[in-house]
């Protein structure tokens, strides 16, 4: 299939969610709001929509999807629930969360989109945009976050054109997302692991479960691949370099700020991403200030201090891969 030239933006709206179903149909690419970050959905069934994907986002292929459903009983189709993931998905879908579990014999999810896995990733997204599509498709839908693999993810559409116009069919606009970091990825082995935190704080998860989740190996093993295999050390990353935990800006330098002690050289570009030092509020802000200030030529993103309770742990997780010097 030819990439649309132009990307068309459609406004939220029943017709919308009929217009995205019709195209993801055709092995179309769509993108649409999710309550963490903009997704950019192919029909999870169709192998050469998700090739498509792939090449469109120009995602290494070895990184697998998550499979968006509508509801437990089209995860269910997907993927094989214990008690444990069960209570997970009770708790907390519709919902910021991603459980890997065994696939479902007859899942129909195509082994491009697992890379050839035997386990999937799955989530109930709660954006009713999402929710529509999903409802007026009546199959899984793929969705990586919305933009060129390894840039900071998409919060609104306009950061979605600025990726992948195009590169993809449509895009359907919903405002900017609630979340603003992606999904807490849970894997649902022996021992429940934390893949990737998130939009759910590690806390609530454990809470509900009982246990503690084990942490991924930090160093990046062979062995720890298969468990996570997108967890790439630099990722989310902006052009200008990103120097953390920083107590001032030096010169040539924009300051990314969390709290009410926001200071340093007032020349410089500041973005606060809460002044009241509330976390929530922060991950709301967090890609889309990354993108401002990346945006202002700077010589530097220098980033405050950021605590690592509730979704401190997924601000800091992306802001260390923002980090990471680019090769
Ligand atoms: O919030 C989100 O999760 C967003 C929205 C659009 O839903 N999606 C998202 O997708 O962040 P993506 O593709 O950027 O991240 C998916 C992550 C990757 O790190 C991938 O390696 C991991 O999920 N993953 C997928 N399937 C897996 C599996 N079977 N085992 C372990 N990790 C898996
Ligand atoms: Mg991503």
């Amino acid at each position: 299939m030819k990439l649309a030239l132009t990307t068309k933006m459609t406004p939220a709206s029943a017709s919308a969610a009929a217009e995205a179903a019709r195209c993801l149909a055709g092995g179309g690419l769509v993108a649409f709001p999710t309550e963490t970050v903009y997704g950019l959905g192919a029909d999870a069934t169709n192998a050469q929509a998700v090739a498509r994907l792939y090449e469109a986002k120009g995602r290494p292929s070895f990184n697998p999807l998550i499979a968006h459903v509508v509801d437990l009983a089209a995860a269910k189709a997907v993927a094989q629930f214990d008690v444990r993931s069960l209570r997970l998905a009770e708790a907390f879908w519709p919902g910021p969360l991603t459980l890997v579990l065994p696939k479902a014999s007859g899942c129909a999810v195509s082994d491009l989109a697992t890379a050839g896995l035997d386990t999937i990733a799955v989530r109930i997204p709660a954006h009713p945009a999402a929710r529509d599509i999903l409802r007026a498709f009546g199959k899984p839908v793929v969705a990586p976050s919305a933009n060129i693999s390894g840039h900071v993810s998409p919060t609104t559409a306009a950061h979605v054109l600025a990726d992948l116009d195009g590169r993809i069919d449509l895009i359907v606009d919903g405002g900017p997302v609630s979340v603003g970091v992606e999904s807490t990825i849970v894997g649902c082995f022996e021992k429940p692991m934390l893949l990737r935190p998130g939009g759910i704080p590690r806390a609530d998860i454990e809470n509900v479960i009982g246990e503690r989740l084990a942490q991924l190996p930090e160093v990046e093993t062979d062995d720890a691949l298969p468990l996570a295999p997108g967890m790439l050390a630099s990722h989310y990353a902006p052009r200008t370099p990103v120097r953390l935990n920083a107590e001032g800006v030096e010169a040539g330098e924009v300051l990314l700020a969390f709290g009410p002690r926001a200071t340093g050289d007032l020349k410089a570009s500041v973005m606060n991403l809460s002044q009241q030092g509330d976390l929530v509020e922060a991950a709301a802000n967090l890609f889309s200030y990354l993108r401002t200030l990346d945006s202002k030529g700077a010589r530097g993103i220098a980033v405050m201090p950021i605590p690592d309770d509730g979704l401190g742990e997924a601000i800091n997780d992306r802001l260390r891969r923002a980090a990471v010097p680019q090769s």
